[in-house]
């Protein structure tokens, strides 16, 4: 059997009929920027804000889907074996993350069919990876949000301590130290997250899911 004999499975019950139950358009909020940029704090807060609104809305973190769909190798060696470990965990080699978004996006489309509002928190340094979600996508349905954080700020919060291991060089290829990040030429929205506080971003990601009636 080849792909070509995977057939896609029309759902009994259609998105639009769970998006008129949800009172919300499906829809992913992706959220780009370095580590500690304050990615997944803003998403968590929009999601809590849109849950005090009777929305529907799942948050997709680098660091949790990094636990389980998408375990690095000594991760899977533990729960499983080493040949397992070496086909499927994924690392931060450049093929690596762009197989982790890839895996993302596709579940993140997942979550839009079933009337949610996708949060996904991942760096995703490559636009070229970021694009693939977006056209994956309907139009409208990808909502790119660049945390602009400068790396400056982001290395003095430092909460896991890996900006001053990269700087040691004791962690290699970690993105803004030795590995690049791809700032979004276009997002929908630019977060300032130097200089405002999570609950004025969160406050902006709601007033632009306002504005294009999502919510
Ligand atoms: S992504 O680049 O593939 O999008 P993702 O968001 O899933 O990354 O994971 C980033 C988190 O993994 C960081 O916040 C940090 O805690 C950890 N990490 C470990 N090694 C690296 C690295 N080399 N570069 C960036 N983040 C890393």
């Amino acid at each position: 059997m080849s792909d070509a004999d995977v057939y896609w499975h029309e759902h009994a019950v259609t998105r639009q009929e769970k998006e008129t139950l949800n009172g919300n358009k499906g829809c992913v909020l992706w959220f780009t920027g370095l580590s500690a940029s304050g990615k997944s704090t803003v998403a968590n807060i929009v999601d809590q804000m849109l849950h005090k609104m009777g929305k529907h809305s799942f948050v997709l973190d680098g660091d949790n889907v990094r636990h389980g769909l998408n375990a690095g190798a000594a991760m899977l060696k533990e729960i499983h074996d080493e040949e397992f470990s070496k086909r499927f965990g994924l690392g931060f080699s450049a093929q690596d993350r762009e197989e982790n978004i890839r895996r993302v996006g596709a579940v993140a489309k997942l979550l839009t069919e079933a009337g949610l509002v996708a949060l996904t928190a991942f760096i995703s340094p490559y636009r070229i990876d970021r694009d693939r979600v977006r056209k994956l996508l309907p139009e409208g349905d990808f909502i790119e949000i660049f945390v602009d954080t400068p790396i400056e700020v982001c290395e003095q919060r430092d909460p896991k301590g890996l900006y001053k291991k990269a700087r040691a060089g004791e962690l290699k290829g970690f993105t803004g130290i030795d590995d690049p990040y791809e700032a979004p030429a276009n997002p929908e929205l630019v977060l300032e997250g130097g200089s405002k506080t999570p609950e004025q971003l969160a406050q902006e990601v709601i007033d632009c899911l306002k504005e294009k009636g999502k919510i």
